[in-house]
Order: C-alpha cells, then sequence, then structure tokens
C-alpha cells in the first residue's frame, strides 16, 4: 500500500504560542504517528527572511521551534524533519519553477496584494518597500512542496491559496516537460480549534494577543488571568459560547470536561475560579513538555545533530528529484 505523504512548513519567526500548538503543531504530530502516512515537517528558515530583518530573531526563532516541535514528541525516525536552507536542491528549484510561474498569477497573490493596497492607501508608491522575496514567496513555498511530492498540505486558510498556485506551477511544467510533480492539494482541517487569543480574536503575534506554550508555569497563569472576560459575578450564569475561557477549554479537554464546564457555566462559576481551572488543566498537558524543552534549549547540539539527520535524508530525494528535473529542462552533461 502506498502511503499519503503530508507536508508543511513552519516559519521561523516569533515563539510559539497556544494556538500555533492547538491549531498545527499538536495536530501535526499526531498525524505523524499514523502508519499510513508519511511526514514532512521543516523549519522554513528562508521563508522567515521575507517577514524579518533581524538575524539573531531567525535565529532564536529557528531554536525555539525546533526544540518545540522535539520536545513535544515529534518521531523523528519516521517523520523526516529538516531546515529549508539545509536543503540548497530546494532553492535550485526555486529558479526552474520561476521560470515557469506566471508573473500574473503572483500578481494575486493576497500578502503581495495586501502590501500594494496598502501604498496605494498611503500614497505611495505602489512598490514601495516590496521586495522580490515578497513577490515571488509563492514559488518558494511550491518548491518546498513539489520538491517531495506531497499530496497533502495541512496549512491555515491564509495559505490555500499558496498551495493552489503550487498546483498550478506544477500542472504547467508536467504539462510542458513531463509528468514529474505530484499535484497538491490543501488540507484545512476544520475539526482542528482555531484559538482565540487574549481579547477574542484569533491568537496570532501580529494581534499581540498570544498566551506563550512553554514560557515558566508562572507566565502561563499570569497570561490566562489576561483573558478577556465579562463583568458577570460569580453565581450569575455565563455563556460558554460567547466566552475566550471556554473555548480555550475546549481545545484542551475531553468531552466529559467540556461538559462538566458547561454545566458549571450555567451554575455561575467565577472567572477567577474557572482561569484557575483552565491554567491547571494546560499545565498539566504541558509541564512535561516544558522540561523537555528546556532541557533541549540548553541543548542546541542535540536540535542540530537531528536537524542534520533529517537534512541528510531529505537531500537523498532532493537530489534525486533534481537529476530528473534539470534532464527534463535540458540541463545536463554534453552528449
Ligand atoms: N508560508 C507558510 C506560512 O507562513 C509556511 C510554509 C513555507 C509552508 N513553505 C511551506 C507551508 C510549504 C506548507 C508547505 O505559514
Amino acid at each position: 500500500m502506498s502511503k499519503r505523504r503530508v507536508l508543511t512548513g513552519i516559519t521561523t519567526t516569533g515563539t510559539p504560542h497556544l494556538g500555533n500548538y492547538v491549531g498545527a503543531i499538536r495536530p501535526a504530530i499526531a498525524a505523524s504517528r499514523d502508519d499510513s502516512v508519511e511526514s514532512y515537517y521543516f523549519l522554513a528558515d528562508y521563508h522567515a527572511l521575507i517577514k524579518n530583518k533581524h538575524p539573531d530573531e531567525v535565529r532564536q526563532s529557528s531554536k525555539e521551534i525546533a526544540a518545540t516541535w522535539l520536545a513535544l514528541g515529534l518521531d523523528t525516525d519516521s517523520a523526516t524533519f529538516y531546515r529549508q536552507s539545509d536543503v540548497p536542491e530546494i532553492l535550485e528549484l526555486t529558479w526552474v519553477l520561476s521560470c515557469q510561474a506566471a508573473k500574473g498569477l503572483m500578481n494575486r497573490a493576497h500578502a503581495y496584494k495586501a502590501a500594494v493596497q496598502l501604498n496605494e492607501e498611503a500614497g505611495e508608491d505602489p512598490d514601495f518597500g516590496i521586495t522580490m522575496g515578497l513577490f515571488s514567496y509563492p514559488v518558494l513555498m511550491a518548491a518546498d512542496i513539489l520538491m517531495f511530492r506531497a499530496g497533502e498540505i495541512p496549512v491555515g486558510r491564509d495559505q490555500i491559496q499558496h498551495v493552489e498556485m503550487a498546483r498550478d506551477i506544477a500542472q504547467r511544467f508536467n504539462h510542458h516537460f513531463g509528468e514529474i510533480f505530484v499535484l497538491p492539494e490543501a488540507v484545512v482541517d476544520d475539526s482542528v480549534a482555531v484559538l482565540q487569543g487574549l481579547d477574542g480574536r484569533k491568537m496570532s503575534k501580529s494581534y499581540n494577543n498570544t498566551i506563550p506554550l512553554f514560557d515558566t508555569e508562572k507566565r502561563l497563569q499570569k497570561a490566562i488571568n489576561k483573558i478577556k472576560t465579562n463583568l458577570l459575578e460569580p453565581g450569575e450564569p455565563k455563556d460558554p459560547d460567547d466566552s475566550t475561557v471556554f473555548q480555550v477549554w475546549e481545545a484542551f479537554a475531553n468531552p466529559e470536561q467540556t461538559e462538566e464546564m458547561r454545566a458549571k457555566f450555567a451554575d455561575g462559576i467565577g472567572w477567577g475560579d474557572a482561569k484557575k481551572e483552565l491554567f491547571a488543566m494546560i499545565n498539566e498537558e504541558l509541564a512535561p513538555a516544558r522540561e523537555r524543552y528546556n532541557a533541549l534549549m540548553e541543548d542546541p547540539a542535540h536540535i542540530e545533530t537531528v536537524l542534520q539527520a533529517g537534512a541528510a535524508r531529505a537531500r537523498v530525494e532532493a537530489g534525486e528529484l533534481m537529476v530528473k528535473v534539470r534532464d527534463a529542462v535540458g540541463i545536463s552533461t554534453i552528449r
């Protein structure tokens, strides 16, 4: 039986938070335990250069993200876990794909269009401050995906368009040069929670409303205490479906615990008590991984060894594919 191949990248900007954990990391690690799946997970550090100009932040984020995935139990024997920049074939493929990607297609990319629109609203030149990196970002992402012939790409909604562009580019390439690439599809799992942040909007670094994943216990508690609530007093019934505290609870609880908390809301549990229970539950799930995380952060050489082993595996495949790609486009030894 041939296995389904699943691939996803994590841009190395910022520190992982509970939203990343619930929405991406936890389901990805669970999927990697499925025997019928081959998973490819990687640190998209070249993507980070588009959004971040601070080398130390890119370095720190790469370390934190790698430590996070390992601490949470990613099995790097079954999953191929690597850093994009350790597989230089990806950049080679990026160029070949750039020569297939229609500029008009790239003009329609949401991230680029949003940047142009901001410029126009500010009365600037439409391309003010826009780099070729931002503009051709979807081509780099297409190379990430097509290199490993992955059929399923789990992503957030904001990335669906990029996966569709990868598919489009692959189709064009295959049409001209022969069937080399697998056509990928974006997979958006609706059963996975999009976690709300402190202010009730989607938890996101750009809203500055995140709860850290592996900060100290104290700071986790502090952050949970900051979740916005209404002014209802203890004893007054509360609406769970209108509450971030409950939404976050649901993302960590089993169905019985969820029902229990629903009943407590109806009984008028005070916000302070609800938050105490929420902290206890999240902390119980995260505490063992937090310890492993702290140990890993103290042992960067180990993280590096794991990443190098992943890259070595990835490069075998990438090298084989590039031989085919180069040959298909006419770049080969003189014969
Ligand atoms: N662009 C994605 C993001 O910002 C990260 C990413 C890079 C990615 N390459 C990928 C995701 C390939 C899926 C497949 O979220």
